[in-house]
């Protein structure tokens, strides 16, 4: 039996782990056990998502919570190395771009154990995001690459990773987002709304790039209800900036669960996000979607006409308005995400490279 060592601890680390981790548990020879690392806490940030899934309790949690980069990253380091020690697993799966999936590639790389990166490959070759920081240093750090488009393979082999460490497997959010249509809760609101999100710190943490968003949005909001659930920095971000009066006209909400956003995502007439996750989400459920930023990583849908970029200072209201009114024009879908059972590649790629170390 081999054992895996899988670090998380932010909201979209758990999304994928809901389908991830129950292909593990169906894969004979292979045992996982989660390490919660803390840096989500809020119920309705960490522990909704784990009743949904049914995730098992993690193992560990470290409890780390919020701080600085240095900080969060460093006490992380700390807490996860006592961690390995005592499980002594045979290798370390970490996921994503977090401050926890960069903690869980040191620790594991410094121990010299296999490292399995799910997401591997990503870029937005904008290094001033701690995110793309984050994904550099893992890719470049761990043994199994799991890719979820060819384009994120493309760049592992351009950056010189050798061929035969990198598996496209297909996007585990697709799998995530085919699973929770069952399930998916409908929104409690009457008539047509747009759905928004805001939560990248190379937005809330300049006032002037929020100011804007949040004034974008505003205006949308003359002409339909703009539903935000408020990610926690994001709330702080408001109090913080004196912009909560801007916030006004915006309909405000709670972060929701999974089954939730499933349901107010396909409620809604486009989405308006900077979310990595909910981009692809949006087009998985057949909705507009606008990504307030300069670049994103999941290019495959800005080339494929599905998603506009929404750079700051870009004319945002008459975009969206556009594609409210293009109806059937919409753009071409891609297929470039796999076909919905990326879960069980994973699994059994991680139990072929255990087994091969
Ligand atoms: C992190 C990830 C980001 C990911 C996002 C998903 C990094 C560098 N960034 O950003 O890539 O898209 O998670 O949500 O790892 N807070 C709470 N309660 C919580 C969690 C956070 O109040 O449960 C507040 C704290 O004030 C904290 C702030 O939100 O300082 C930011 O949280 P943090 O985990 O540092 O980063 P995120 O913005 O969530």
């Amino acid at each position: 039996m081999k054992k895996l060592l899988t670090v998380l601890g932010a909201r979209p680390q758990f999304v994928k782990a809901g389908v991830v981790s129950s292909a593990i548990a169906q894969t004979s020879g292979l045992s996982e056990i989660l390490v919660h690392t803390g840096q989500h806490y809020d119920t309705n940030m960490s522990d909704i998502f784990f009743r949904e899934f049914g995730l098992p309790a993690p193992g560990h949690h470290l409890g780390i919570g919020s701080g600085s980069h240095g900080e969060q990253t460093g006490r992380m380091l700390i807490e996860l190395e006592k961690v390995v020690d005592d499980e002594a697993p045979d290798g370390l799966m970490v996921y994503g771009d977090t401050n926890s999936t960069l903690a869980g590639a040191l620790v594991a790389a410094k121990l010299t154990m296999p490292l399995i990166h799910v997401e591997a490959g990503l870029r937005s070759f904008n290094r001033a995001m701690p995110e793309e920081i984050n994904r550099v240093v893992t890719d470049a750090v761990s043994t199994l690459l799991l890719a979820p488009t060819q384009v994120a393979a493309d760049h592992l082999t351009r950056e010189g990773v050798s061929a035969e460490k990198v598996l496209v497997t297909g996007d585990v959010m697709f799998d995530a987002v085919l699973r929770a249509k069952a399930t998916a809760i409908p929104p409690d609101i009457s008539g047509p709304y747009l759905l928004a999100t805001v939560h990248r710190a190379e937005n809330t943490d300049d006032p002037e790039r929020l100011a804007w968003i949040l004034d974008v949005l505003a205006q949308l909001a003359k002409d339909m209800p703009v539903v935000l659930p408020l990610h926690p920095r994001t709330r702080a971000a408001l109090a913080s900036l004196n912009l909560e009066t801007r916030a006004s006209a915006l309909t405000l909400i709670e972060p929701v669960g999974y089954s939730e956003m499933i349901g107010l995502i396909s409620g809604s007439q486009a989405v308006l996000t900077d979310s990595g996750g909910l981009q692809k989400e949006a087009f998985f459920l057949d909705k507009p979607v606008h990504v307030f930023r300069g670049e994103t990583e999941w290019t495959e849908l800005i080339e494929s006409g599905w998603a506009q970029l929404l750079p700051p200072g870009s004319d945002a209201v008459a975009a969206v308005a556009a594609i409210l009114n293009r109806g059937s024009e919409k753009g071409r879908p891609c297929d470039a995400y796999g076909d919905g059972r990326a879960a069980p590649k994973v699994a059994g790629a991680v139990l072929q490279h255990l087994a091969d170390a």
